[in-house]
């Protein structure tokens, strides 16, 4: 399954997304730089009602955001490489909430058992390509309700 998205198509999309995620789920999303991983975030905050402001936590590593029907942990490794024992991620993974980690798959061998992961790429000025892949059950139900 792929899809080819505008910018609002892709909010749109990941909002619908963020309206049936559970305390729990885990999005990994992947992609270059630009490709529109915090953009989808936004989107997400948004399905699960959330109406603050959604910043890239690139330089803070995790953002939480509590407004909304389920918390929200949105992390960016990208920086995280020089020292990955100074953020305890499990510890959010485990917190009850939505989390989704840009960059995650760089965690490689520490990467958590059941995730959806949403790839990102540039395709064209203003549109990105969107596909998926699920590692466990959760995913795979996550998947066929949005798709
Ligand atoms: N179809 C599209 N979907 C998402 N973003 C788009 C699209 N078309 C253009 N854009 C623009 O591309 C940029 C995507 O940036 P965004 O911060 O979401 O990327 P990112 O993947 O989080 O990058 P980084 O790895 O630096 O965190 C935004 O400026 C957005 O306005
Ligand atoms: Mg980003």
């Amino acid at each position: 399954m792929k899809y080819k998205f505008n910018e609002s198509e892709m909010t749109t999309f990941a909002e619908r997304l963020g309206r049936l995620l559970e305390a729990g789920d885990i999005l990994i999303l992947t992609g270059d730089l630009g490709a529109g991983k915090t953009t989808f975030t936004k989107g997400i905050a948004k399905g699960l009602g959330i109406s603050q402001m959604v910043k890239s936590p690139t330089f803070t590593i995790v953002r939480e955001y509590d407004g909304g029907r389920l918390p929200l942990y949105h992390m960016d490794i990208y920086r995280i490489g020089d020292d990955p024992d100074s953020f305890d991620m499990e510890s959010y993974l485990e917190a009850g909430g939505v989390s989704i980690i840009e960059w995650g798959e760089l965690l490689e061998e520490d990467l958590p058992q059941n995730y959806l992961q949403i790839k990102f790429s540039y395709t064209e000025d203003n549109v990105r390509e969107v596909s998926f892949e699920t590692h466990g059950v959760r995913a795979g139900e996550i998947l066929t309700q949005i798709t």
